[in-house]
């Protein structure tokens, strides 16, 4: 019975897949999209990127939810986050989903980025997928510090005056952005609405297409090591070799004999050695 139920779905699903790739070309597209090799050496170190891309998509689908019943007044914000924690259902869940999956992506895009450091990743073709890493790594940084305010109680409170006032410190830019951030001299309404804004707008905006080139340049170049890689570059090398190898024999051809080119019939060339004649 379990038997026959598992490949009637078996059948169905295929059925489907089939019926979908026919229409749509879509399983070619998403196959294309998540088959990458890898090198075979540390293979575990090359998934730290997509759990990076899982952790922070994470973050956007529980930060929507948690969008339902938070409000980003000085007044509501911690009675809200309060709610949530107590009455909202699933509340306590997806915050502590958001909460902690925010700690790890912290904590998993460093090991993403030591790892691209130590394989050389970031050596060409690929310093811009780089450069786009450290952008995100900052927007990043930039989420969790914007979020920490926002619920409002001690702990935010105080570590974002904290923040704020080393940030301060910055050479030349120093007071304007603080006193952008601020949205006056304190902490008060005006920089929960701000840090509000960046928190659940401006960076995630920013981020999603950062993402994006992140993704299409790892496409265009592979994973840095990957076997197809050095069988590229070898035969590559190989092929250089050969080359080499045929020009120095010809060279070494030419030093030995006398040659004379003719002007063949069809407007060729045919090469003669002199001593042939
Ligand atoms: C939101 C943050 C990020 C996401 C979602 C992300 C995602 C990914 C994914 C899925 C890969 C392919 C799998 C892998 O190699 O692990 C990758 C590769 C790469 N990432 Fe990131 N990444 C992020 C941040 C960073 C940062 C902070 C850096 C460095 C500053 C970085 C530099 C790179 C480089 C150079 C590659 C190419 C690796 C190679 O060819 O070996 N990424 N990223």
């Amino acid at each position: 019975m379990i038997g026959r139920l598992r490949s009637q779905t078996i059948e169905t699903g295929k059925f489907l897949a089939d019926w979908m790739e026919d229409r749509t070309g879509a399983v070619t597209q998403l196959e294309h999209f998540l088959y990458e090799p890898v090198p075979k050496r540390g293979a575990w170190l090359y998934t730290l990127g997509s759990a990076t891309l899982f952790l922070i998509t994470l973050q956007f689908l529980t930060g929507i939810l948690l969008l339902f019943y938070y409000v980003p007044t000085t007044d509501h914000a911690w009675n809200s986050v309060y709610y949530i924690m107590n009455e909202a259902y699933f509340g306590q869940l997806i915050r502590g989903i958001h909460y902690w999956s925010a700690n790890f992506l912290l904590a998993v895009i460093g090991l993403h980025m030591a790892r691209t450091f130590f394989t050389g990743s970031y050596k060409a073709p690929r310093e811009i997928n780089w450069i786009v890493g450290v952008v995100l790594l900052l927007l990043v940084i930039g989420l969790a510090f914007t979020g920490y305010l926002l619920r409002w109680d001690q702990d935010g409170f105080w570590a974002s005056v904290v923040g704020i006032k080393i940030g301060s410190y910055s050479p030349f830019i120093g007071p304007y952005v603080t006193h952008f951030l601020l949205g006056g001299d304190v902490v008060g309404p005006a920089t929960l609405a701000r840090f509000f804004a960046l928190h659940v707008w401006l960076l995630p905006a920013m981020i999603a297409p950062f993402i994006g080139i992140h993704l299409y340049l790892l496409r265009r170049h592979g994973e840095f090591g990957a076997e197809f890689e050095y069988t590229d570059r070898i035969s590559k090398l190989h092929e250089r070799q050969r080359e080499e190898g045929y020009r120095q024999h010809e060279f070494e051809d030419d030093e030995e004999y006398d040659y004379d080119d003719e002007l063949d019939e069809e407007g060729g060339t045919t090469r003669h050695r002199r001593d042939d004649e």
